[in-house]
């Protein structure tokens, strides 16, 4: 069966083709586009997918879309809200103020410069109108709850808008291209479920979603067995983790749908005991469930953030996410006696509670999906609806994007003018490169599926140097408080982390944090947060094998078998796609070579100096 899967329309629109439960092709608009998330029909990525599966429209069975019809999202969301509105009104009152004081004096004093911030206690000032404006809206009292159920309505009726403006984009994309009549819909969380465990290649597991809003949902547990998923449990928006984080990081200052990695960077600096309790004094959590008071009332967190040092308020809303969500999971993992879990949704791009779930004494192996926002959602929906009964097939890799041949690579090049040449040995001159203290781009084979650039449209430097993440970020356009993710061969994983058995899978994609060795701590410190942890991406040689060779070539030379890994774009801009692409930002970022198909070419600026 051939099954094209379109993920949601509000953000991050992916195309994915689907034959027997085999990705052939999977990539978002945004790499075509050049749209960052863009939002949307997703009709080049489409077109490139059929093209590369040499399937024609009318070859394809099934359209699969992870939505319901827009009036059943708006009857699921009123109910959603319905039943909050009463548990807003049962609360008894808080006395905020008073347990804002004694956070106060939590606040511990801080000299160590953190890079990115003014200072290490840097609190994001508001003015007095606004101050007072969030105290009195955002604190305990009775306005405060009229403030959040406002919000709440607000919320509700601009979401119902939006699922109607998708469902007309949709439809007409669709009627555009002839497959009006193919779609297959679903509810949110089953096709988050879907691609989790799909592709976990676990014959059972505990399978865990959880993200901002789908369906009524912001959150799903099921079991999977043998291709079969379950329902047992859902967690009912807005009782949610992602919006809880997306107020965060917003209140913070970035951007909620884009800039959540920011936080987690950022929380690693802070002391979760500033404001830990009081945040956790607004959670009920009970058999697996939870509930979070006010959690529409974006006031409350920018209360806090006006009054807090940036990095405490992080702090504490990370805590709180690990404690909510590794309670739910260590509860359903025991009542049920799974004790592998998967997990998927945009809450799971959390790389530090994903080690804390991976951490908990009854989960033995953990998967996360490689695309676990809503990106990835159209292809978990069309891998459920091909998929074989009972096969059991683990994902190998996400080179799931175009590639371009050696004739349009090197037309790229000559179109600007550009001097290359071409090695005979290219990793090793990668790696000879990189070893001397220069930052290389790698653009080849097909285009990673999902937020992470995996080493075909990568930026490669050593991880030796410490202060790199300050002047490569500036390079690049970037702010992060998170180091660069690095990548490690396969076979010195042991030397570089611990704890990884049972989520080595998980770590071939980016998509959990380990402690770091002594040895990875002291040879690699550009890699290594301030909590000791990494995010690394482990490289088998029978997945990348040229992308393996300039590690083990590196590591002649420097004895190390890693290199920091970070992606191939510009400021804010989608990772590159095309040759074109790739030689724009290249040409923009300031790097040094770029290692293109076959080709090398050295900065021209470079050349010249
Ligand atoms: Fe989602």
């Amino acid at each position: 069966m051939i099954v094209l899967g379109i993920s949601p329309l509000d953000k991050d629109a992916t195309a994915s083709l689907v034959v027997d439960g085999k990705v052939v092709f999977a990539a978002g608009e945004e790499r075509f586009s050049r749209k960052k998330q863009h939002a949307g029909f997703p009709t080049q990525a489409i077109e490139a997918a059929l093209r590369w599966g040499g399937v024609r429209l009318a070859d394809v069975d099934v359209v699969a879309y992870p939505f319901l019809t827009a009036d059943q999202e708006a009857e699921l969301i009123r109910k959603s809200f319905a039943a909050n509105e009463a548990f807003e009104r049962e609360a008894t009152g808080e006395d905020l103020a008073k347990e804002l004081r004694a956070a106060l004096a939590r606040v511990p004093r801080r000299e160590r410069p953190i890079p990115g911030l003014g200072h290490p206690n840097e609190v994001l000032r508001k003015g007095l109108l606004k101050e007072t404006y969030y105290r009195l809206v955002g604190g305990g009292s009775g306005l405060a709850r009229n403030k959040a159920l406002a919000l709440a309505h607000e919320w509700q009726e601009a979401a119902i808008a939006a699922h109607r403006r998708h469902e007309a984009d949709l439809l007409a994309g669709l009627a555009g291209l002839g497959l009006d009549g193919k779609l297959r819909r679903c509810e949110h969380h089953a096709s988050h479920a879907a691609n989790a465990f799909l592709a976990s290649g676990f014959e059972r597991a505990l399978v865990v979603t959880l993200d901002g809003y789908g369906s009524g949902m912001a959150g799903s547990i099921s079991i999977g067995e043998r291709g079969r998923i379950k329902r047992v449990h859902s967690f009912r928006f807005p009782h949610s983790l992602g919006t809880l984080y997306e107020n965060v990081t917003g209140a913070l200052g970035f951007r909620p749908d884009r800039h959540a990695g920011k936080i987690v960077g950022l929380a690693a600096y802070g002391d979760p005991a500033v404001l830990g309790p009081v945040l956790l004094s607004r959670v009920e959590q009970r058999d697996g469930d939870f509930r979070l008071r006010q959690n529409l009332n974006v006031r409350f967190t920018q209360n806090l953030a006006s009054r807090f040092p940036k990095v405490d308020v992080a702090a504490a809303y990370q805590h709180v996410l690990e404690v909510v969500a590794c309670n739910s999971v260590s509860h359903w993992a025991r009542q049920l006696g799974l004790q592998d879990v998967v997990l998927s949704g945009g809450v799971t791009a959390n790389v530090k509670l994903n080690q804390r779930i991976h951490a908990l004494p009854e989960v033995e192996r953990t998967f996360v999906y490689p695309d676990m926002g809503d990106g990835g959602c159209g292809t978990g929906l069309a891998m459920q609806l091909s998929w074989p009964d009972g096969k059991v097939e683990a994902i190998r890799d996400v080179y799931l994007g175009p590639s371009y041949d050696e004739a349009q690579i090197r037309a790229a090049l000559e179109q600007d003018g550009l001097q290359y040449s071409r090695p005979t040995n290219l990793a090793a001159e990668v790696a000879r490169r990189i070893h001397a203290g220069e930052v290389i781009g790698r653009f080849d084979g097909r285009m990673e599926y999902g937020p992470r650039a995996l080493g075909n449209r990568s930026v490669l430097y050593h991880a030796r140097e410490p202060a790199v993440n300050q002047w490569l970020n500036q390079r690049l356009g970037r702010t992060e408080f998170m180091p660069f993710a690095p990548v490690t061969t396969w076979e010195a994983r042991e030397r570089c982390y611990v704890n990884l058995a049972g989520a080595e899978h998980a770590a071939e994609f980016m998509t959990i944090t380990f402690d770091c060795t002594d040895w990875m701590r002291a040879n690699c410190p550009a890699a290594v947060h301030v909590d000791g942890t990494a995010r690394p991406q482990l490289i088998r040689k029978e997945i990348n094998p040229g992308y393996h060779e300039v590690l083990t070539e590196y590591e002649k030379l420097s004895g190390i078998p890693t290199l920091i890994n970070t992606s191939f774009n510009m400021h804010e801009e989608p990772i590159v796609c095309s040759p074109r692409d790739a030689i724009r930002a290249f040409l923009a970022g300031r790097i040094d070579g770029l290692a293109v198909g076959p080709f090398f070419v050295e900065h021209p600026e470079r050349k010249r100096a």
